[in-house]
């Protein structure tokens, strides 16, 4: 199976511990049915879904930034879980929940139709080599599947330092059903939305003298 993701090293003992004690209250288990989010959150908000938060930086920035909303991370990389966890937990984040499992398993069996409004993947690995071009999270049909769970209205916000897998998830949303570019600016990538906060991988491909590539698409409403 073409999997987006390597696994990955150790926690540190803080994470372990974060993710021991409080995975119960802020994770989901992964299951073959469908998750309730009123009951998750205990609230009727909206929910945004980030699909590999990797630490979590963005993930505690924008909820913090939005109690309105509701943010539902998924991710496997246990050490990140834990840092994750612990910041939720020290800064009483309330709106945030978490699914420690393959976004393309969790997103199928899990979230139902039409009921996302938008999706937050930030610097996807971005499996450069043409013959790993097969892993990349971001292409059909797995942005089929991203359109249909997606609200009418609601949005996918793709950001990535690696020009050649913009420009392939701009190709690739571009022809899925129902998504429509909103913001096409130059070559059809996104202006830089103020609100995404930078994080480490931002910093490192700016330093790197990469330019950072954002791509939003909507879910047309008829
Ligand atoms: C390069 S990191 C970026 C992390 C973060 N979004 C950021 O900007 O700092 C990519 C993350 O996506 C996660 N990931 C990749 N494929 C995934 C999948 N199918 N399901 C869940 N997480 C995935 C990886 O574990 C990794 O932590």
């Amino acid at each position: 199976m073409n999997r987006s993701f390597v696994r990955r090293g150790r926690m540190s003992a803080a994470q372990a511990r974060f993710y021991r004690d409080l995975s119960g209250k802020y994770c989901a288990p992964f299951s073959e049915g469908l998750l309730s989010f009123e009951a998750l959150f205990q609230n009727a908000n909206p929910v945004v879904c980030e699909i590999g938060f990797g630490m979590g930086d963005s993930t505690v920035a924008i909820a913090e930034a939005n109690p309105d909303k509701n943010y539902l991370g998924i991710e496997v990389y246990k050490a990140g879980i834990g840092r994750l966890l612990g910041e939720l937990e020290r800064r009483d984040i309330r709106n945030v929940r978490v699914i420690e499992h393959d976004a393309v398993e969790a997103l199928r069996w899990m979230v139902a139709d039409s009921s996302v409004a938008g999706f937050h993947i930030f610097f996807p690995d971005p499996w450069p080599k043409r013959r790993q071009h097969k892993r990349r999270l971001v292409r059909r049909p797995f942005t089929d599947m991203l359109a249909h769970k997606l609200t009418p209205g609601g949005y996918v916000f793709f950001v990535t330092d690696w020009d050649e897998y913009g420009r392939w998830a701009l190709d690739e949303l571009s022809q899925t059903e129902h998504l429509h570019n909103i913001c096409e600016g130059s070559g059809g990538f996104a202006p830089s939305q103020a609100w995404k906060p930078e994080t480490k991988f931002e910093a490192r491909g700016r330093a790197q003298g990469r330019a950072i590539r954002e791509v939003l698409f909507r879910k047309g409403v008829g």
